[in-house]
């Protein structure tokens, strides 16, 4: 809340001389705002604004301590129409929620936007029909009430978008965790899935219901595993590491298991079942490597997670790009130096021609991260970078990242190569390393660009210039 109440009644005070006269029958615009709008403001609970967006803006924000500021303030910025007073922009902002396709979410804020609309509506015609707060001189332009947030900022915390980036940046790596967290994707017809079948039957007989249950984290779709995500989460219990931690994303247990070992046996040779919430190892075993590409792109999800649920994003500076779009095209180096250490990640740059075609783009098209396998080889699958995806959402769901091929036509490229030896990633996982670490760059010619690891692009470590 930002006004005291001690502030709100002396501003009331002041004010009744103002427009007291009410019409027969009639509430005047006054008595409307306080009884029904003044309540929205004080109130705890969240406005209905945030079926769509997370943090940023709240109907609150446009409210300010008294009837008469609050409508100057939203006429002067064009959120009422004087002449259809039923068509104001504040209505209409109000009325957005009727439009969510998401039908589930448009029933839990319904009565909300409903109690909303109903004050807002009466209100703006009363002060509409009253001529004095009509010609009421403009505020100055610091004076007008309405988010703190640049337009980009409440864009970028939007939940639609929210969903959009968990789509490309963790739902898109989850055949990694196939088949013990996926069992929507396992087809019974097909005989490649006969032995994930069997580990699901196994995990059913041997694991406790709890416990079962507990593996279903990858859920029918998107948006059903990113709301279980988020209960449980909230439901960690106290020492517990919660799956999505939004302190320090590093420690979420959605990145700590699949990276611990599997468990000691028992006196039976049976895997001891470790406790809930115990991330120092993992029945699953190894199924990621730190700093690999999806470690990187699970991280940079639940970090730019954390900073729109705790609206700690304030300037369209912060906003991070979110521009990455997964692919199953496989980069490799080969033959990479005994003195690159395995400890220090690598990240792969593809870049196309440049315009004038007499060499290279500066803009990398795509990127991987890996660290160095015993073998000496780094390899991932490519992360576009475009544009930032508006719906990319629906382009991924209908060719799940294959719309993205399209994107690398078959050709010649330019490989850049990085090393991280000054622990950027340590610090900041996210992080694209810079000019201070690329190590050296090879052409990749006739490129084919084919989904698979079989089918990887192959540049060798010895042609680095
Ligand atoms: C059904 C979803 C939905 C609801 C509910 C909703 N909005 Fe939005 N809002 C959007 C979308 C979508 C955008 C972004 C439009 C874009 O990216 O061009 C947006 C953007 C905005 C912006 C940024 C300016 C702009 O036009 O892009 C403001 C301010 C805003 N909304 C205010 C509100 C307020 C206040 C409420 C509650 C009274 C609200 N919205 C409720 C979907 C919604
Ligand atoms: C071969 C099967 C298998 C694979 C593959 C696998 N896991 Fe697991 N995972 C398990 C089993 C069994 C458990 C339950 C016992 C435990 O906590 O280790 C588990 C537990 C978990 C838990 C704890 C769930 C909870 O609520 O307590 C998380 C988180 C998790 N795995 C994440 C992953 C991720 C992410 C991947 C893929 C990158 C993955 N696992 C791959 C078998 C697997």
């Amino acid at each position: 809340m930002k006004w005291g109440t001690r502030v709100i009644c002396i501003v009331v005070l002041s004010m009744t001389s103002v427009s007291g006269a009410a019409e027969d029958g009639n509430s005047t615009p006054l008595e409307l705002f306080n009884q029904r709008i003044l309540p929205i403001f004080r109130s705890e609970q969240p406005s209905s604004c945030v079926q769509c967006h997370l943090s940023s803006v709240d109907l609150k924000d446009y409210i300010l301590p008294s009837s008469e500021q609050t409508f100057v303030s939203l006429r002067d910025q064009g959120l009422i129409d004087m002449a259809a007073p039923a068509d104001s922009g504040i209505l209409k902002l109000i009325r957005m929620g009727d439009r969510d396709p998401d039908a589930g979410s448009r029933l839990i804020h319904e009565e909300m936007r409903k109690a909303e609309l109903a004050a807002f509506e009466a209100w703006v015609a009363a002060c509409c029909a009253d001529r004095q707060l009509r010609e009421l001189p403009r505020l100055a332009p610091e004076q007008l009430a309405g988010p703190a947030a640049a337009d980009a900022v409440i864009r970028h915390a939007r939940k639609s978008r929210v969903v959009d980036s968990f789509v490309r940046n963790v739902w898109s790596q989850r055949m990694r965790c196939f088949p013990c967290h996926t069992p929507h994707e396992i087809d019974v017809e097909n005989p490649l899935h006969q032995a994930a079948l069997k580990t699901q039957s196994k995990f059913r007989e041997e694991l406790s219901e709890e416990l079962y249950g507990r593996l279903q984290i990858f859920r029918k779709t998107p948006e059903e595993t990113l709301q279980y995500l988020i209960e449980r989460s909230a439901a960690a219990p106290q020492g517990h590491l919660p799956m999505l931690n939004l302190t320090d994303a590093t420690q979420s247990l959605l990145v700590r298991k699949p990276l611990a070992k599997i468990p000691e046996k028992d006196a039976a040779g049976k895997l001891l079942i470790p406790a809930e919430g115990d991330a120092t190892v993992h029945m699953g075993g190894l199924k990621m490597h730190p700093d690999d590409q999806s470690y990187k792109s699970i991280i940079a999800w639940i970090q730019d997670y954390a900073k729109v649920v705790q609206g700690e994003y304030t300037a369209v500076e912060q906003l991070p790009q979110d521009n990455w779009r997964p692919t199953g095209l496989v980069v490799r180096l080969m033959e990479v130096p005994e003195d690159w250490s395995a400890e220090q990640p690598v990240q792969l740059f593809v870049h196309g021609r440049n315009a004038e075609g007499n060499g290279w783009a500066v803009e990398p098209l795509a990127f991987t991260q890996g660290t160095i396998t015993p073998r000496r080889i780094v390899n991932g699958t490519l992360f576009l970078l475009g544009e930032q995806q508006r719906d990319s959402h629906a382009a991924y769901a209908a060719g799940d990242g294959k719309a993205a091929t399209a994107l690398l036509p078959p050709g010649d490229y330019q490989i850049r190569v990085f090393v991280d030896r000054h622990g950027v990633l340590a610090k900041d996982p996210a992080a694209m390393l810079t000019a201070g670490d690329h190590v050296g760059s090879a052409v990749l010619s006739k490129a084919r660009w084919r989904e698979g690891f079989k089918f990887a692009e192959t540049v060798n470590a010895g042609k680095l210039e």
